[in-house]
């Protein structure tokens, strides 16, 4: 009896295929679970702070490992309908959740990724009559797929349209129970003065967020106020990847 058995370079191309088809942008595409590591050495910092960074990286990844795991798009099954990862830029966000969203395509749900500013100017793009694509076009799949990555959200200047066209996503998203993974930069002010056990696990030098520069202030009160309602709000702590921790002593490729 012979057996066909599916070749390791078939396994391969269907990833790749899979994340073509969700857009993940290719230097994402190596991202996962296994190679984000909680185990990080950085130097000049105290044993109390390292740990307290790699507990932050930990409990992020244990979050959203678990999230992914247990995905289901049947109605009820879903106990959160998205999380917002916040955090300063290099902790590690767009990995955590490339890695959710390629856990659950390649279980063979729909999945999208798209980044915030290039999702407003994708829809923009669309009102110009010479263009193809039309807006229902760009917006159907985002709004229908299983599960959407937005990633950097309140990285463009909040105009009224613009703010407008996302809270019409994520109503629609939300309304119909579909999953959102979002990352953003930006963190709440709130947050911040109502933990103040938060502040001393923050980046040596690294400023606070003030008013002009929070969350709310680059999405407005009724986005955050929905992100609130419709996700599991984690924040990472921890240092930028590529530049405290890959020059700390190990060598990374
Ligand atoms: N804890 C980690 N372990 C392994 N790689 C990481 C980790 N954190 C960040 N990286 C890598 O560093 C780079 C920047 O991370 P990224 O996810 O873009 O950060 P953020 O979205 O928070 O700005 C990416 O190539 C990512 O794969
Ligand atoms: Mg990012």
């Amino acid at each position: 009896m012979v057996w066909a058995v599916p070749c390791e370079c078939t396994t391969g191309d269907r990833t790749e295929r899979a994340l073509q088809r969700a857009r993940v942008p290719e230097r994402y595409r190596h991202c996962d679970f296994e190679n984000y590591e909680t185990d990080n050495e950085i130097e000049n910092v105290t044993r109390e702070q390292l740990a307290a960074y790699n507990r932050s990286l930990n409990q992020a990844k244990m979050f959203v490992q678990r999230f992914a795991q247990e995905y289901s798009p049947v109605p009820g099954m879903q106990s959160e309908h998205g999380i917002l990862l916040m955090g300063p830029c290099g902790v590690g966000k767009t990995h955590l959740a490339v890695s959710a969203l390629k856990t659950i395509v390649l279980r063979g749900h729909t999945g999208l990724f798209y980044d915030y500013r290039e999702l407003l100017k994708a829809i923009q793009d669309s009102y110009n009559p010479e263009n193809q694509a039309t807006e229902m076009s760009v917006l159907e799949p985002v709004l229908k797929t299983e599960i959407l990555v937005l990633d950097d959200v309140g990285s463009s200047k909040p105009s009224p349209w613009a703010l407008e066209t996302v809270g019409h996503v994520l109503n629609t998203r939300y309304n119909e129970k579909r999953v959102t993974l979002l990352t953003t930069n930006f963190l709440d002010t709130d947050a911040v003065s109502a933990n103040p056990s938060l502040q001393p696990q923050r980046v040596a030098g690294m400023r606070s967020p003030t008013v002009e520069d929070s969350l709310t202030e680059r999405v407005g009160k009724r986005i955050r106020s929905r992100l609130y309602e419709m996700c599991r709000t984690l924040e990472i702590h921890a240092p930028d990847y590529r530049k405290e921790i890959r020059h700390a002593g190990r060598v990374r490729s």
